[in-house]
Formats: C-alpha cells, sequence, structure tokens
C-alpha cells in the first residue's frame, strides 16, 4: 500500500477522533456541545429594529462576535411576540446551542424559551427579563432599579421649594423593565410626593397610592397601565398631549416629567415645550440614544441614564462562551422571574446630562464629537 495512501488513512482515523473526542466529551442532550462545521452556535433575537436602542446592541453585537470569531445570525421581533417564536424556531432548526434573547413580551417568550431549553439549547434573557418560566438559564442586564432611581433623584436635585407638578410616564407593561425602572423611581420620588415637594397631575392611581412608600406589582400595574408610552413615540405624545389638555394652567408652569426613556422623552418635551402654559420643564430619559444627546445639548432634554450596552454584549457572549464550553456563567445573584431564581449579572448606570456629556459618552468612546453639534 503505498506510502500516500497510509498518510490520508491516517488523516481520517484522526479526523474520526477528533469527531469521537467532541462527541465523547459532548454531555447529555440538554448541554450545548460544539456546534458541527456551518452549525449556527449563538442565536440573537431583539425586540425591533424601529427603536434606536436596539439597533445600538445589534451593531455592538456585531463588532464583538466577530472580534470573537463565532457565526452569529440576528433576528428581530418587529414588536410582535409571534414572530419571535417564528425566530427562535428558525434559529433551531440551524443548530443554535445558546439562544441570547431580548424579549418583546416578558411573560409570552417563555413559550418560546420552553421549545428553545427542549430542544437542547441554554436560554440567556437579554436586557429584560423573560418571565414565568424555568427555562431561562442565565440572565443579563443593568441595574434597571439604579436607573428609575437615577431618573428620579434628578428631578428631586433640581426642585425647590413645594407643589411643584409632576407628571408620571413609565414604559410598556409587556415589560418587566417598566415595572423595576418604575420601581426604582417611586422608592426616591415616594417621599418627596408625602412631604409636598412634588404633586401629581396625571394619574389618580399613582394620587391614590402616594402614601405608599412601596409599592406591589399589581399596584405598581394600576399606574403603568394610566401612564404607559408601551415605549412607543406616538403613543407617549398623544398621551403627553391629552394630559396638558385635561390640566389647568394652574398644573403646569415649571414642571417636573418622569419620561421612561430617550425616544419617549423626547416625544413628551416636544408636547410640554409646544404647551403655552408650561413656563419651564425637567424631563428625564434613558439609553444615551444619539437624537436625545442632541436635545440635552440643545437644552429640549434634561438627562438621560446611560447604559454602556458595550457591558451588556460582553457579559451576553462571555455567558454564551461559558455555556458552550458547558460551565455556569459567573453570577453576581438572582432574579427571581415568578417561577425561577435567574441567576444573573447586572450592570451599572451612569446619570448624563449637559455638565458630563462629554466624559460620559465621548471620551469613553461610545461616540464620536463629530456625532454633535454645539458640544459644551
Ligand atoms: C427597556 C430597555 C430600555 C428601553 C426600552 C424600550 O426594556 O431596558 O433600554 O430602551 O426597553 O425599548
Amino acid at each position: 500500500m503505498s506510502h500516500r495512501k497510509t498518510k490520508i488513512l491516517s488523516l481520517f482515523s484522526l479526523l474520526i477522533v477528533v469527531a469521537m473526542v467532541l462527541g465523547a466529551c459532548a454531555p447529555a442532550a440538554a448541554t450545548p456541545a460544539a456546534p458541527a462545521a456551518g452549525k449556527l452556535a449563538v442565536g440573537i433575537v431583539l425586540p425591533t429594529k424601529d427603536e434606536p436602542r436596539w439597533i445600538q446592541d445589534e451593531t455592538r453585537f456585531k463588532d464583538a462576535l466577530k472580534a470573537a470569531g463565532y457565526d452569529v445570525e440576528i433576528l428581530f421581533s418587529q414588536g410582535s411576540s409571534a414572530i419571535e417564536k417564528q425566530n427562535v424556531e428558525s434559529l433551531l432548526t440551524k443548530g443554535i446551542k445558546v439562544l441570547i434573547i431580548c424579549p418583546q413580551d416578558g411573560t409570552a417568550a417563555a413559550a418560546a424559551a420552553d421549545e428553545a431549553n427542549k430542544a437542547g439549547a441554554k436560554v440567556i434573557s437579554y436586557d429584560r427579563l423573560i418571565r414565568e418560566t424555568a427555562s431561562v438559564d442565565y440572565y443579563v442586564t443593568f441595574d434597571s432599579v439604579a436607573v428609575g432611581a437615577q431618573q428620579a433623584q434628578y428631578l428631586v436635585d433640581h426642585a425647590k421649594g413645594q407643589g411643584n407638578p409632576l407628571y408620571l410616564y413609565a414604559g410598556a407593561a409587556s415589560d418587566n423593565n417598566a415595572f423595576v425602572f418604575f420601581q426604582g423611581a417611586w422608592g426616591v420620588l415616594q417621599p418627596k410626593i408625602a412631604d409636598g415637594t412634588f404633586v401629581i397631575k396625571n394619574s389618580s392611581e399613582a394620587v391614590g397610592l402616594q402614601a405608599k412608600a412601596t409599592l406591589t406589582r399589581d399596584e405598581e400595574a394600576k399606574i403603568i397601565g394610566q401612564v404607559t408610552t408601551n415605549w412607543d413615540f406616538n403613543t407617549a405624545k398623544n398621551l403627553a398631549e391629552a394630559n396638558l389638555t385635561a390640566a389647568k394652567a394652574a398644573d403646569k408652569g415649571n414642571v417636573f416629567i418622569l419620561a421612561p426613556n430617550d425616544g419617549t422623552a423626547r416625544a413628551i418635551a416636544d408636547a410640554f415645550g409646544a404647551d403655552k402654559d408650561v413656563k419651564s420643564y425637567l424631563v428625564t430619559g434613558q439609553d444615551a440614544e444619539k437624537a436625545s444627546v442632541q436635545y440635552i445639548i440643545d437644552g429640549k432634554q434634561s438627562m438621560t441614564v446611560f447604559k454602556d450596552v458595550r457591558t451588556l454584549v460582553k457579559d451576553a457572549i462571555a455567558a454564551a462562551v461559558a455555556l458552550l464550553k458547558d460551565t455556569a456563567p459567573a453570577a453576581k445573584g438572582s432574579y427571581n422571574n415568578g417561577k425561577a431564581d435567574v441567576p444573573a449579572i447586572q450592570s451599572a448606570v451612569v446619570t448624563v446630562d449637559k455638565a458630563n456629556v462629554k466624559a460620559g459618552l465621548i471620551d469613553s468612546g461610545y461616540y464620536k464629537a463629530t456625532d454633535f453639534t454645539g458640544l459644551p
């Protein structure tokens, strides 16, 4: 048998060995093994392309995963839990071993997580918590209580005297984060409502509960039900305009506005800015979207809570790699999602206003100075 033939044979057997070794160390069906060549290792599902926040995450994921040398597919659910489930199913057919998913609706996404789990894939809940299922293996997020608390603290720090008009707005009730943000804000605002610094102008439910320092989830749901923006620009604008129409001139003047994120903050700021009885307004935000950073520079939005998405992406990839290697990602605590305590890691957040916009967002390399005009 010619020398060349033996060589090919030994190479082939080597390959088999490798496959076998891989096979051998691949644990039971439930735990992920390294994907076969051409198979997708990690699949990512994000809520919608219609919000700058999630385009931000897509970009940062692509940058980071390209650097890590992993194939990845990022799909968007366009605000629909049905499309979200289809996205998950299509990724599972491509053999993913880890699903990174930011749910459109935290409870509706449980079905997709269960399906992924049944198919042997690990599930990482990204930014928002998937609720009411034990199929979530890990959760990467920001300190969402601190987001709400920092928004509220900004209003408190700028309020003088008594009777300051306060307008409350919240995120989508389908998003677990909306409750956590509101919990953080209420914890800081409630004592200042109770002592008369602020007077709530646009929520009878909140007025009814203003003596309570800590609210139950049902009580939060009642208030959120009245002041939700559904994370939608137009919903926020229409709600703010309706509140302003219903309010008397005496309920306006120098007003304080808790807006849940940047997209809704700009819509609400435009509505209050256009009202002749509003002399000045302070409005909060979240996400440091470019358009809102420009609003802050131009004095049309007061602050935002910067959540460095590069950190969230890094934590998600580190967790995916650990799970792909059948090891438990590093967890700093857990979140109870109604069915299980999900191991989690959460990152800190930073308040950004006109005074530290350069240090917080330009010097940190998050944005370029040329992305804005009039930078202080
Ligand atoms: C939240 C997220 C925020 C915000 C919002 C709207 O869950 O944490 O950063 O952007 O969704 O999509």
